[in-house]
């Protein structure tokens, strides 16, 4: 396996017989989820998605990144949610948050939009991009999210100016539902080149899919070695019992620890290149989990940097939290500590190391000084930083969160209260079809 659950910093906070008592409900979770018989059963396709994966998809997905990389200086990816996070994520997870910095004269750079509506950060996107040739990829389940199409129009508007209504039809991919949705008619009508995102697998699902695999493909990322490292997870973490399955294992402990009232979970890690990881964890366990009053309040720490900020709170505020940490076990680019004449700066001591063994040796402690300090600690620990071990920690953390939610009793594959937020800014912005709420909500702001 290219993880490791590591429970070494639970032995004080949980007991054997404590996982003994939820097996029946680990075993009738795993049931609901498998025979297709719990809540949101239609939204599971990603349980077999990567050993299944369609070889015809896989060939449009490499021809088309090919295309956009022949054409094209820089690839603007348009999506908000499941529609970019994951994309984000695995490319700064195998390249580096600085992708587009140290990208080779030859390679096409990935910028981010549509994830907000600020119109500083739409601005300053379009100086970034400059005069580079560029392509678009708008990415949209449901085909109507609003902060996607707002910045679709105003990137379709560029690619028209300068290279015409056809030319610009040419430089645009939707990934989006296959029949339904604004933008599948948009896409018909104008023949944009197109890729499905699955009706039976949700946004924060999607990463393995066309969604996540064109931008990544773009970027040179192998996705036949991360569809594979996921392929292998599906032996590791679906079926088995407890005991053999670290995916059923973290999903008990975290329900353990809810139960002594740890509601909130820190997703840790020691390298920049898993910041965004961490953001789209976050995605996937707070609206999976997040309903009914329930549910674990998922939030991120980037060690070291936040031990110097909210790292007194973690040690000694409220004992409400719990910390899961992702762990690189080797680094692709190590360096030594540079030997100095003289010890001026009082670091000798650390000459022969090299900054990665300082930094792990850092997270060992912080681990054991969080453990003293009344925080349950957990590790996943990665081998590699690859697309196969990335594959695998995909779906080891998205097996979790279903288990996860069915021992909660609620439905982890819909997301209800996103709604509430659209009804009171569509009100707000005199959206047909909301005339009758608009006065309400206007009303209050007007107090
Ligand atoms: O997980 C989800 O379903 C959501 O977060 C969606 O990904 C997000 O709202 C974007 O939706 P869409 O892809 O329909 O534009």
């Amino acid at each position: 396996t290219a993880i490791q659950f590591d429970t070494f910093g639970l032995a004080p906070f949980i007991k054997e017989h404590e996982y003994e008592e939820l097996k029946p409900q680990l075993a009738l979770a795993q049931k609901l989820l498998f025979e297709k018989k719990g809540a949101g059963a239609a939204y599971t396709d990603w349980l077999n998605w990567a050993s299944n994966f369609d070889p015809a998809e896989e060939a449009k997905i490499l021809q088309l990144a090919k295309k956009v990389q022949s054409e094209s200086k820089v690839l603007v990816v348009i999506g908000i949610g499941g529609s970019y996070l994951g994309g984000k994520m695995a490319l700064e997870f195998m390249r580096s948050p600085w992708y587009n910095d140290l990208a080779e004269e030859d390679q096409t750079k990935v910028y981010f939009a549509g994830n907000q509506m600020s119109s500083m950060a739409l601005t300053q996107l379009l100086r970034v991009i400059g005069d580079a040739d560029f392509s678009v990829n708008v990415i949209s389940k449901s085909g109507q999210t609003t902060e996607a199409a707002l910045a679709f129009r105003f990137f379709k508007e560029e690619l028209v100016k300068r290279y015409g209504q056809a030319g610009a039809a040419k430089r645009i991919i939707a990934t989006t539902d296959a029949k339904q949705g604004t933008l599948r008619a948009e896409t018909e009508a104008a023949g944009y080149d197109n890729l499905v995102v699955p009706n039976d697998i949700g946004g924060r699902f999607s990463v393995l899919t066309a969604v996540g695999l064109l931008p990544l493909a773009v970027a040179g990322i192998d996705i036949k070695a991360l569809l594979a490292g996921a392929a292998a997870a599906e032996t590791l973490y679906s079926e088995k019992k407890l005991e053999e399955n670290p995916a059923l294992q973290y999903a008990a402990s975290r329900r353990i620890l809810y139960d002594k009232g740890y509601t909130t979970e820190i997703l840790a890690n020691w390298e920049p290149s898993l910041q965004y990881f961490a953001e789209w964890w976050k995605q996937l366990m707070g609206e999976s989990e997040g309903k009914n009053q329930k549910g674990i309040y998922p939030t991120s720490a980037n060690y070291s940097t936040d031990l110097h900020s909210f790292g007194q709170y973690i040690q000694e505020g409220r004992r409400d939290l719990f910390e899961t940490v992702v762990r690189l076990d080797q680094v692709a680019e190590d360096l030594a500590i540079p030997k100095l004449e003289g010890n001026e700066d009082g670091l000798a001591y650390l000459e022969g190391k090299t900054l990665n063994e300082v930094n792990q040796t850092a997270a060992d402690g912080v681990a054991l000084a969080h453990i003293d300090g009344g925080v349950p600690n957990m590790a996943v620990r990665l081998a590699k930083q690859d697309e196969y071990s990335l594959g695998e920690l995909i779906y080891f953390f998205e097996m979790s969160v279903a288990i996860s939610g069915y021992l909660f009793a609620i439905n982890p594959f819909n997301q209800p209260g996103v709604e509430a937020y659209k009804t009171a800014m569509f009100a707000l912005l005199g959206k047909p079809g909301y005339e009758d709420e608009t006065k309400r909500y206007q009303d209050r702001l007007n107090r």
